[in-house]
């Protein structure tokens, strides 16, 4: 019944006339790892903006490392790709680098996207849960996984990496969401408490648990700490961030650094999910933090179609199927098919 219920609440609420037929031709071109494909993606990432009220050491707007402008998505510019591929589309994420609740349409932005059908995830340092009004208008928005990051048990371990957090405020802010939810009767946004493991925290792993069963999330979450492999201080953070329990890291350690513990063979964003940063540039995931590898702008370019059935994408899609392995981006993805210990230390529903 749980994973029936979960299921639901995933696919979210649309007519397979809509999506379906562009969800085949992206499929069909991912198992034949088509080059130049004519569907449209089917998931988004997109960043509503890339300024952040923190600085956390290994986050690239965090530690003031991202090489590119930084701003705010203008909503008509949001609403026009939500017009343009919305209805083929099943998942948005919210995020990427920067905290998306300092966008002051963030709630509007979640409407939008449920209002055509789409599962829409974001996740947030918890600083913005102070007003019962504003957390009602996000709880009442189409949200259905909020992802809320609590890196420590106390003050002292929360800020060495949450540098500029408030311990108390992010505690305090979940406790009136679960708690404004329950008023709602709504079981819709999940909210899941995520805890990224670290050399500083890990002892703190019990009490988390605890805390997130006192809340009343609906998921803990536990995931392995990153580093920026572009960041030159890769080694140094590496060593002051990884865990001492080796099963809860990403990486193996080597003489000259450190490698992921399983390398990608294959890429599925670059069939599925277009990520569009606040300026519109496209890139092929996440990983790309500081825009290497621009392959249009949906704003500037002609729409999001055009950049995703572009020669460029066309190109990196055929770089990956023949080199993958020697593709500088791909060499520290952790999202390989079949190890999500990469990526989850553990992952436990709460209730
Ligand atoms: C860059 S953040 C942006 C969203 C928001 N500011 C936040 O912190 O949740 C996107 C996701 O990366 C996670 N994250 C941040 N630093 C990380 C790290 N060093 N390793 C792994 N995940 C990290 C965050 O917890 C969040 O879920
Ligand atoms: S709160 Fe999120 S965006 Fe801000 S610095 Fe930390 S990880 Fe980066």
């Amino acid at each position: 019944m749980r994973f029936l219920r979960r299921a639901r609440q995933v696919l979210g609420q649309k007519s397979p006339f809509r999506w379906a037929p562009n969800w085949l031709r992206a499929r069909w071109a991912e198992l034949r790892k088509t080059e130049r494909i004519t569907s449209r993606p089917y998931a988004l990432m997109v960043e509503p903006t890339n300024l952040c009220n923190l600085k956390c050491p290994t986050c690239p707007t965090g530690a003031g490392t991202l090489k590119r402008a930084q701003g705010m998505m203008d909503m008509g510019k949001y609403r026009a790709l939500l017009d343009e591929v919305g209805d083929g589309v099943l998942d948005l994420t919210l995020h990427n680098y920067g905290e998306p609740f300092l966008h002051p349409h963030l709630a509007e932005m979640c409407r939008l996207a449920a209002a055509k059908g789409i599962t829409v995830h974001v996740s947030t340092n918890g600083h913005f849960f102070t007003d019962r009004a504003q957390v009602r208008e996000i709880l009442t928005s189409g949200l259905s996984h909020l992802k809320v990051c609590l890196d420590g048990a106390s003050q002292q371990s929360m800020e060495v990496y949450r540098v500029g957090s408030s311990f108390e405020k992010v505690k305090e802010g979940i406790r009136l969401v679960v708690e404004e939810k329950r008023a709602l009767g709504r079981s819709l946004p999940v909210i899941d408490l995520q805890f990224i493991l670290m050399r500083h925290n890990e002892h703190e792993l019990g009490r988390m648990r605890a805390l997130a069963q006192e809340l009343g999330v609906d998921l803990f979450d536990i995931k392995t700490v990153g580093i920026d492999d572009d960041d030159p201080d890769f080694a140094k953070l590496a060593e002051k961030y990884l865990p001492r329990d080796a099963d809860k890291r990403r990486y193996e350690l080597t003489p000259d650094g450190a490698r992921l513990k399983a390398q990608v063979t294959k890429c599925n964003w670059i069939y599925r999910t277009a990520v569009i940063n606040w300026d519109g540039s496209m890139v092929p995931c996440c990983h790309d933090t500081h825009d290497k590898h621009v392959f249009g702008n949906a704003f500037l370019d002609g729409g999001v179609t055009a950049v995703w059935q572009g020669n460029k994408y066309t190109a990196f899609r055929k770089a990956l199927r023949t080199s993958i392995r020697e593709m500088p981006l791909c060499k520290y993805c952790p999202e390989v098919e079949g190890f999500d210990s990469l990526y989850r230390g553990e992952e436990k529903v709460v209730r």
